[in-house]
């Protein structure tokens, strides 16, 4: 029935997962995610990570004066803390009270892009994460292990079986978001688990498998951790995004890098799409015949598990062919966008 549709309104979404980056860097791409999103998730792997309450009010301060004027009171980025060995409880205490520390954000050492500071024994940080858990401020987790002899697809799967299940156990109050799941394992772990546990889900992941990096060569701007999987876990992402299961949520994962970095003998991990971001969910829902879904999973499920307001007012996706810039700028280099050069069918007013 969806794919009669000519338009879609639905209640203003919000993004779950995002990487703005800082400076000129973020300037440039800021203002694709607030045109179309209410809220977003800001990630802290700045070059130098957010690890205090006070570098994530100084880092909120810089997103806010970045926007246009119209915008300052209109788009809210949510902050993160940036989870180490050294992070103490009371850090947690004086996240939870500055009103803008929305969750702390756990990435294993190593396993991905300004990850060095990141956790290097999770039982480091026990005391934090049960003051995390009475003060009900949700852990965000990057799910995969680092151990260089676990095959690289299997690092998600290896991060539930060795982590993931530890600590659902050890903190059972502990709200988790798994972000940016990439594997059936990862469905079926969140719908088995408790309320207190959810995830994300990229449009990327939700739109291409592994064969994406290497259609007719080497594709590095189709690489992103955690890196993409085979069909069958496509599939199992997309019925459960698709599912109205309200553990599911959106969360674009946008990771701008610009493309010197990106088309390099070692290049990094992400994969840029706020600049279509909506447009890209609609286009993996459509895929499906599910668009009726897609107000749930980006606007509503969410917010609930944050235990924040819905939005209220509304967006429009129209049905409109339109090709993709093949860059955009970012700080004076070239971003590449995900379809860049390529069409897209539906176009947010
Ligand atoms: O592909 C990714 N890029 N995965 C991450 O976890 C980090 C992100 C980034 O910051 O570039
Ligand atoms: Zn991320």
């Amino acid at each position: 029935m969806s794919s009669f549709l000519t338009h879609l309104k639905i209640i203003r979404p919000d993004d779950w997962h995002l990487h703005l980056r800082d400076g000129e860097q973020l300037k440039d791409v800021l203002l694709y995610t607030a045109r179309q999103f209410a809220r977003a998730v800001i990630m802290p792997n700045l070059r130098v990570p957010v690890v205090t309450t006070e570098m994530a009010q100084a880092y909120y301060t810089r997103i806010i004066s970045a926007l246009p004027e119209v915008l300052q009171s209109q788009f809210q980025p949510l902050m993160t803390l940036y989870l180490t060995d050294n992070t103490q409880p009371s850090e947690i205490v004086r996240a939870k009270n500055s009103g803008i520390v929305q969750a702390v954000k756990l990435y294993p050492a190593g396993a991905t892009t300004h990850s060095d500071a990141g956790v290097t024994n999770i039982s480091k940080c026990f005391k934090t994460l049960a003051e995390m858990e009475k003060q009900d401020i949700p852990l965000l987790v990057h799910g995969e292990v680092t151990d260089p002899n676990i095959d690289v697809f299997d690092r998600e799967k290896m991060f539930i079986e060795r982590t993931l299940c530890m600590l659902t156990q050890h903190f059972p109050q502990l709200r988790i978001v798994f972000e940016h799941i990439t594997t059936r394992d990862a469905v079926e772990f969140v719908k088995q688990s408790s309320e207190k546990i959810a995830a994300t889900i990229t449009a990327h992941h939700l739109l291409l498998n592994r064969n994406a990096l290497f259609q007719g060569g080497i594709r590095p701007h189709h690489y992103c951790l955690p890196i993409l999987k085979r069909e069958t876990h496509r599939r199992a992402l997309l019925q459960a995004a698709v599912s109205g299961n309200a553990k599911f949520f959106l969360g674009t994962d946008s990771a701008p890098h610009a493309l010197v970095n990106k088309e390099q003998s070692c290049g990094c991990a992400g994969i840029f799409t706020a600049h279509a971001a909506m447009e890209l969910y609609a286009t993996a829902f459509e895929q499906v015949d599910a668009l009726d879904k897609l107000e749930g999973f980006a606007s509503f499920f969410g917010a609930d598990f944050y235990e924040l307001p819905r939005n209220t007012d509304t967006i429009t996706l129209r049905r409109k062919n339109w090709m993709v810039p093949e860059r955009y700028d970012f700080a004076g280099e070239a971003l590449i966008p995900l379809y860049a050069d390529a069409e897209l069918s539906w176009k947010v007013e």
